[in-house]
């Protein structure tokens, strides 16, 4: 075994999980508390009972949306009974909360979100305006940033959203990019979001005329400074990332190859950081035109990312269903084992009905790298007995009628059944 086996397996001794899930008028849920283990964690029920809001609340653990991507009164429980069309009936107009206790590497820690009114309007990503904004809260500490949560806790998360990945727009794949950069780089969550909104704020400026040289030009050289940075800490991850995938394949997910398809990032191929900040303003200012005239415009909120099965030299996009989810997977453990070597902890991963279009070998695969890696893993499914495999070592869950049961629990405890290879 080498060093950097070694080096790993030490690392995944150091368990990061959740140890309690407490969720208030969360969707389905008035109040729902989940003392979880260190270990996969599968949560099964009907359709409609409440698996993937679960995970939902989470992904509201890290910055952003959460894994839905949704706005955050959509959150708020409302009572279907007495819902009519046009007219929903909201049991409480705000108060939604996720707590959750967590440890990392041995410390405890409490990590809380929640929606708080707002005096002023706030304008979320696509525009809408909104007097509510999400608050979070560390170890009792309110902050205003959602990217101090990504010192305390990781997630990785694969939905059947996902499965479309890399067939519609760009958008969804730079924000799975960005997901797993903020792993690496907590600031990076708070550079994308402060972009979007310069860019909004710059874009809104321009269409309703107010072409003030002044104020155009000062956000202009906002947003390159921001937008050189995000492009390099993308390549910095495409880089680590096909390093890593190159040294360590997996042995039964394919290997992927991973690019990044954009002005900025080709730019910072030929040029220093400086250079390209300065072209960045120039071709800013050269597409204030192109938004009058609704034509494309470049950058870095316009970054593809590009996944390839490298065996095959396909582009994932013509690969098969199952094949771009197990490149998904493979990418997710890759992230996974990388972030544990480099970060020092684990990421927790979101698994929402993850068996689907998997062939049993791939599903049992991926079953035992997750108990081997020592990872946390909260997996949906309809069908519980696609995880018999694991079952004495992991713990279940069912939900039905808006209130979850355990099952059962890991026989043993996951340091007694970790192996050493991954
Ligand atoms: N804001 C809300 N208030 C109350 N109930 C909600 C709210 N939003 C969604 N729901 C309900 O929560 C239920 C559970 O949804 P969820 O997506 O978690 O189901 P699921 O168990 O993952 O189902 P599937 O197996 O179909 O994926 C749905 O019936 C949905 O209508
Ligand atoms: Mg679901």
């Amino acid at each position: 075994m080498d060093a950097l086996t070694n080096n790993l397996n030490e690392l995944l001794r150091l368990k990061s999980g959740i140890q309690r899930l407490t969720l208030t008028d969360y969707r389905n849920y008035s109040s729902l508390r989940i003392d979880a283990q260190n270990c996969p964690i599968i949560i099964y029920g009907e359709n409609g009972s409440g698996k993937t809001n679960i995970l939902e609340s989470i992904s509201f653990l890290a910055p952003g949306r959460g894994l839905r991507g949704v706005k955050l009164s959509d959150i708020k429980r409302f009572i279907p009974q007495i819902a009519s069309l046009g007219e929903m009936s909201f049991v409480t107009p705000l108060n939604w909360a996720v707590a959750a206790e967590i440890i990392n590497n041995g410390e405890t820690h409490s990590l809380a979100t929640a929606v708080e009114k707002s005096t002023r309007a706030i304008e979320d990503i696509d525009g809408n305006q909104s007097f509510e904004r999400r608050i979070v809260k560390i170890d009792g500490n309110k902050t205003s940033l959602q990217s101090d949560l990504g010192k305390y806790i990781s997630l990785i998360w694969l939905t059947p959203q996902m499965d479309r990945l890399f067939r519609g727009g760009s958008q969804p794949r730079r924000a799975f990019l960005d997901r797993m950069v903020y792993a690496f780089d907590n600031d990076h969550a708070k550079r994308v979001a402060n972009f979007e909104h310069l860019y909004r704020e710059w874009y809104r400026l321009i269409k309703e005329g107010k072409l003030d040289n002044h104020w155009l030009s000062s956000l202009e050289e906002e947003m390159s400074a921001l937008g050189v940075a995000i492009a390099a800490a993308r390549r910095e991850q495409t880089a680590r990332l096909n390093t890593f995938i190159e040294k360590e394949p997996d042995d039964v997910f394919p290997t992927v190859q991973l690019e990044l398809d954009g002005l900025i990032e080709r730019e910072l191929d030929k040029s220093p950081a400086v250079k390209v900040e300065n072209l960045y303003i120039d071709l800013l200012k050269s597409q204030r035109r192109n938004v009058l005239n609704n034509n494309n415009l470049e950058g870095v909120n316009r970054t593809d990312f590009k996944v390839y099965h490298k065996k095959k030299f396909m582009p994932a996009e013509m690969c098969s269903t199952g094949e771009q989810k197990s490149l998904l997977i493979s990418i997710m453990l890759a992230q996974a084992k990388c972030q544990t070597l480099y970060k020092g902890f684990a990421p927790i991963l979101l698994l929402d009905e993850v068996a689907a279009h998997l062939d049993d070998i791939k599903r049992e695969a991926l079953l035992s790298k997750v108990v081997n890696l020592n990872l946390q893993a909260w997996i949906t499914t309809t069908d519980p007995e696609l995880f018999d495999s694991i079952k004495s070592e992991s713990q279940f869950f069912e939900v039905k009628q808006n209130s979850v049961y355990q099952i059962s629990q890991p026989m043993a405890k996951p340091e007694d059944i970790r192996q050493t290879a991954f």
